[in-house]
């Protein structure tokens, strides 16, 4: 309802000048610290994302697992996690992406996504879309399918939205933010 999304919105805390000069950060920390908004959050995902026919949730490190595990678990799903290089047990494939300065890998099981499976990816904020994009590549070379990112945060005027509709992918998010 309009009413939980506001309750979401006014719980993520705008810090300034963070991590540099003329950045708002939006703060999830704030939001997971007021336990009727986390729990607001995971219900809207739920009322979002149920009745789909998703196998699994994927949430990539770190701040999607804050919201995809109990995503994952609310809706009975296998939660898989994507993660930074090096944390990962068993077997993975890796893929390279971009960040504002330099790049990062990022990492999955290989026998965690298989042909049929039907895959859900969660992140906390949606901005340039390069950390989605290097997810759903993951997924697509292990043979999984995947049509939609859910986020609790977008800032539409990055561009992420555009890039990973490119891709294929159907964006929603509980709240967006202007600027960058
Ligand atoms: C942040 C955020 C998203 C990503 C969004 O993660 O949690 O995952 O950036 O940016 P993008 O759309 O431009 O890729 P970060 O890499 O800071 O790491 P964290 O989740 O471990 O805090
Ligand atoms: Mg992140």
């Amino acid at each position: 309802s309009t009413d939980s999304l506001n309750v979401i919105k006014q719980s993520i805390q705008t810090i300034p000048d963070y991590p540099k000069p003329g950045i708002l950060f939006r703060d999830v920390t704030s939001l997971m610290e007021d336990p009727a908004a986390y729990q607001a959050t995971i219900d809207a995902l739920v009322a979002q994302y149920r009745d789909h026919g998703f196998t699994k949730v994927i949430g990539t490190e770190s701040r999607g697992f804050l919201f995809g595990a109990p995503l994952a678990l609310a809706l009975g799903l296998p939660f898989v996690p994507v993660r930074k290089p090096g944390k990962l047990p068993r077997a993975v494939i890796s893929e390279n992406y971009q960040l504002e300065y330099g790049e990062d890998t990022l990492e999955i099981h290989r026998d965690a996504i298989g042909e049929g499976d039907k895959v859900l990816v969660i992140d906390d904020l949606l901005a340039t879309g390069g950390t989605i994009e290097a997810t759903v590549k993951l997924v697509r070379r292990l043979g999984g399918t995947v049509e939609h990112a859910g986020f609790v945060i977008s800032l539409p005027d990055i561009g992420g939205e555009e890039k990973l509709a490119a891709l294929g992918i159907n964006v929603y998010s509980l709240c967006e933010f202007a600027g960058h």
